[in-house]
């Protein structure tokens, strides 16, 4: 590494060593000299704030004015006048004229954060700067100059926003001279525990308490979490440890109870440039994960509705009802073969179960109407290629990544813990 990226990131205090993120800022600091227009983008709390800094700082700029504008936390009728400034009595309440963040800023850097955010007006009138470096105040016709460089980031799909209206394309080109991508922290496993040792120091510092410190199972955990919050998410997990936990050693378990490992991201995502996919990652295996998670999902339905018709008794429902009940539970291969339903009746003046047919419960048959209670013995609604299939992806995720259950998890897309009760269910322990 280079000994002016390792000053950059001594002077930020920024954490990390992945080669995206030091690509990311290798590149703040060699456009920082010129004045081109940079677009940073990345998901939210990955750091984007860094880098107009670094740029402003490396910059001849770096004595003149830095100002940041959250152009999504300002309303959108005064958004023109915070940024262009207003004349006196261009609308009511403009009691004098105003100077604003573009005349201010004049011979320094303006940071647009959240830069997608901004009504389509403002586009125009930030197109008119960035090209000619002139602007009007809001109610004035009189043309100003201004000599601003632009940093400009944003968190949502720009492209989306053009294709939707929302954005200008003209205008994103120009903003977007040069792009600086920030990875998300799930892609820089190596740098979490380096983060978390950071922030476990700060909090320490700051609330006067002992460091946290991960055991090695923690490590792990922590490694294999998808962190949507990226590393805002981290530091704020950190905090809240640092204050709340008495003991300073963390487990594996403590870190399930802040950060439950089912809100792990799949790990097949598509995001624009990237187009990366996993070994499993044709469409039909994505295609078999989603059945997968509907599937559970059913099941979980199937067993509430069971356990409330055991708990309730079927006396309320009506024909149609139990006829749906009767199709939900019964698998297809068997809703026409009669006797051998996994679907029973228990007759409540027989202690004996009233084996039943399923084409019978459809309603044509009037016995059904005695029928006072229904209980579920057992379902398995599955359909089996599905089931075959499911397992097939875990022994192939198991091969490739030689048993180690945590990334096999992560390449199927599930938690551990689903894997775990799969392996269980499928016999596939050693
Ligand atoms: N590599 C890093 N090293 C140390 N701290 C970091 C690092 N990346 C981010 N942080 C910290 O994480 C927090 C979130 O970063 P930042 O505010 O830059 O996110 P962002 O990308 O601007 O997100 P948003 O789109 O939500 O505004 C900040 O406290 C920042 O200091
Ligand atoms: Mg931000």
């Amino acid at each position: 590494m280079s000994n002016e990226l390792q000053n950059i990131k001594n002077r930020f205090g920024i954490i990390g060593n992945f080669p995206a993120l030091n690509r990311a800022l290798e590149k703040a600091i060699q456009v920082a000299p010129t004045d081109i227009s940079v677009l940073v983008i990345g998901e939210s709390g990955v750091g984007k704030e860094f880098i107009p800094k670094i740029i402003h700082s490396e910059s001849k700029r770096k004595h003149q004015p830095y100002i940041v504008v959250n152009c999504g936390a300002i309303p959108e009728g005064t958004i023109d006048s915070e940024l262009f400034g207003h004349e006196k009595g261009a609308f009511t309440g403009a009691t004098a004229t105003r100077k604003g963040y573009f005349e201010v800023a004049d011979g320094g850097t303006i940071f647009l954060d959240e830069v997608g955010e901004l009504p389509l007006q403002t586009q125009v009138r930030l197109l008119r700067v960035l090209e000619s470096g002139e602007f009007m105040k809001v109610g004035s016709s009189q043309v100003q100059k201004t000599n601003v460089r632009i940093v400009a980031a944003t968190n949502v799909n720009m492209m989306k926003a053009i294709q939707d209206g929302r954005f200008r394309e003209d205008l994103y080109y120009r903003l977007n001279t040069v792009q600086i991508d920030m990875p998300p922290l799930r892609e820089r496993k190596g740098d979490v525990h380096l983060l978390f040792r950071k922030f476990a120091i700060d909090f320490a510092e700051k609330y006067r308490m002992p460091e946290l410190e991960l055991e090695p199972g923690a490590v792990h955990y922590i490694e294999n979490y998808a962190f949507p919050g990226n590393v805002r998410q981290l530091r704020n997990l950190v905090e809240q440890m640092t204050v709340v936990e008495r003991n300073r050693h963390v487990t594996p378990e403590k870190l399930a109870e802040y950060i439950p490992m089912e809100s792990h991201l799949p790990m097949v995502v598509n995001t624009p440039g990237t187009q990366k996919q996993s070994d499993f990652g044709s469409e039909r295996e994505i295609m078999y994960k989603i059945l997968f998670d509907m599937r559970n999902d059913i099941n979980d339905l199937k067993s509430l509705t069971s356990e409330l018709i055991k708990n309730r008794g079927t006396s309320d429902l009506s024909n149609h009802e139990k006829n749906l009940i009767n199709r939900i539970y019964t698998p297809e291969s068997q809703q026409n073969a009669a006797p051998n339903s996994l679907l029973y009746f228990e007759n409540k003046n027989n202690d004996a179960p009233v084996v039943q047919n399923p084409t019978i419960i459809s309603g044509q048959d009037d016995s059904y109407e005695d029928v006072e209670d229904i209980e579920i013995e057992e379902h398995r609604p599955e359909s089996l290629s599905l089931q075959n299939n499911e397992k097939d992806l875990i022994i192939k995720a198991l091969d490739k990544h030689k048993g180690r259950r945590n990334k096999a998890a992560d390449e199927l897309g599930i938690s551990q813990r689903t894997l775990y009760r799969k392996i269980k269910q499928y016999n596939l322990e050693e």
